[in-house]
């Protein structure tokens, strides 16, 4: 009896899109606002979508402050009022949103156990969101980075 747990987070910082692989003018056509030098902030909602078989005995898919537990050591006290360019998650990647999904990813989905993390949802605005679900659901073409 498969179930899908869903919990939100909240999670302040500001970054800069930036990459050193761009010089400074295709930086700024590329990100616009989002390059301005010293960067600007958000308030991210991270949504962490977790699946499992529903516990006979307990009734849950995972105990949420066990996940609580995992949040805080793997989203929040990482990233929450942090600079994303200064966080080695970012050292070789811009911190997009969508890199901010897969850092989430990545991090969590290891440290869950007897549940299964199935999707990260990170809202950066009202208007913008996004999502990962783990390399397993990549598009078929593409080609894994690293
Ligand atoms: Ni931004």
């Amino acid at each position: 009896m498969k179930a899908y747990f869903h919990r939100r987070y909240h999670l302040s910082a500001s970054h800069r899109l930036h990459t050193a692989a761009l010089s400074t003018e295709a930086n700024r056509v590329t990100y616009g606002k989002c390059n301005n030098p010293f960067g600007h902030g958000h308030n991210y909602v991270v949504e962490l979508c977790v699946s499992g078989q529903v516990d006979p005995a307990t009734g849950m898919v995972i105990n949420l402050a066990d996940l609580d537990l995992i949040a805080e050591r793997e989203i929040l006290s990482r990233h929450d009022h942090t600079n994303l360019n200064t966080l080695k998650d970012f050292e070789n990647r811009v911190p997009t949103t969508e890199n901010l999904c897969i850092a989430i990813f990545d991090r969590v989905a290891p440290a869950i156990s007897g549940a299964q993390l199935e999707k990260v949802r990170v809202e950066e605005t009202g208007k913008n969101f996004f999502e990962y679900s783990g390399r397993q659901q990549e598009f078929p073409h593409s080609v894994a980075a690293d």
